[in-house]
């Protein structure tokens, strides 16, 4: 009995592999270098920015959860992208045998996910939950081009990664704890922070205004934040602006905005946890303070 389950499932990833080659070979956009100036190749860069955008976006959605907000890991949910993925594992992969690119491999973990834990996976401590399928057609979510823009979106950090690590040897994150002390927060820095005009601790950008506007009532992905220190004393009986806007970022789950049902997926926020992996201390206080001013 366990023989046909075991021979099942190979042949339920061969044909994973097969529709993985498929797709792989039809992809749309070009897996060579863009480093060229003629006019082809300025639209095919433009072409890949916004395919990379979008796929920043789908990534948010989709992936944060147990991967990070920045590909930096979350333990026990999924293995950290960037720059693990690049510096150490795949390497390791190529080491091993493995003939296909980098590329390769990231699209095909993305077609058919992993619905056996690799022993990698398990080497590393394993994660609760295997990584999901996500093409549609092997039964996931996502369309083709979405698969091709989170592929270039995680390409993208390649090039970072191969700059060496990007964030300060002394770099602390808040992570998820909200009782810890903070500094006085800078609203002008926070404001800063939002408009990506600063980095967070961790030297990459925050990703709040890829979901929440600054317009009255817009919805992104999340509510709009204007008037949000006027509507946040009111949120939850005995939490103050701060203290209610500093759970919704450590810990979206505690409280769900209940205006509207996109706002939960699975049962859970689409706002992604761990947001505070990304912070510093400082850089929590500034945006709370930041937030807590827009009355
Ligand atoms: C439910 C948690 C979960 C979600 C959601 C998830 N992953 Fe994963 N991911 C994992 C786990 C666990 C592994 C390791 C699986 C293994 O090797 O067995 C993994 C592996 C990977 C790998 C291969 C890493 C390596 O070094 O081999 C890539 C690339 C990846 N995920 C990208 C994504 C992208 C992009 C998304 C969003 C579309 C996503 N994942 C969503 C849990 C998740
Ligand atoms: C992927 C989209 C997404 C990103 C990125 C995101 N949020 Fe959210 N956020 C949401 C959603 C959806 C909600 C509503 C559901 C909930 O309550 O968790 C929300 C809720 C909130 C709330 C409560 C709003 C209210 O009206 O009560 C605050 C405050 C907030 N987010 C701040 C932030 C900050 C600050 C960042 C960046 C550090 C951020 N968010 C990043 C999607 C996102």
């Amino acid at each position: 009995m366990t023989g046909k389950i075991f021979v099942g499932i190979l042949v339920f990833m061969i044909v994973f592999a097969a529709a993985g080659l498929v797709l792989i070979n039809e992809g749309v956009l070009p897996d060579q270098e863009l480093n060229g100036t003629g006019r082809m190749q300025i639209e095919a860069r433009a072409q890949l920015g916004r395919s990379i955008e979008a796929g920043a976006l789908l990534y948010l959605n989709n992936c944060a959860t147990c991967h990070g907000p920045n590909g930096d890991g979350i333990a026990g949910k999924g293995p950290v992208l960037n720059p693990g993925l690049f510096t150490q594992h795949f390497p390791e992969v190529k080491a091993s045998g493995y003939g296909g690119t980098l590329r390769d491999y990231v699209k095909m973990t993305l077609i058919a996910g992993r619905p056996v834990q690799s022993e990698w996976a398990a080497a590393q401590g394993g994660y609760a939950q295997r990584m999901p399928t996500w093409s549609q057609q092997v039964g996931g979510p996502l369309r083709d081009d979405q698969i091709t823009d989170l592929t270039n979106f995680v390409m993208n950090w390649e090039t970072e990664a191969a700059a060496g690590p990007s964030v300060p040897l002394d770099f602390k994150p808040v992570g998820s704890d909200t009782t810890t002390p903070l500094p006085a927060g800078d609203a002008a820095r926070g404001a800063d922070l939002f408009a990506q005009k600063v980095k967070a601790g961790n030297n990459s950008n925050l990703p709040c205004k890829a979901c929440h506007s600054l317009q009255p009532g817009q919805i992104l992905v999340g509510p709009s934040v204007a008037g949000i220190g006027t509507t946040a004393a009111a949120r939850e009986p005995g939490k103050s602006a701060e203290e209610y806007i500093r759970e919704s970022i450590q810990d979206p789950n505690a409280y769900i905005v209940p205006d509207n049902p996109t706002y939960l997926a699975g049962g859970k926020s689409t706002m992604p946890a761990g947001l505070g992996n990304s912070m510093t201390e400082q850089d929590l206080a500034d945006i709370i303070a930041y937030l807590a001013s827009l009355k």
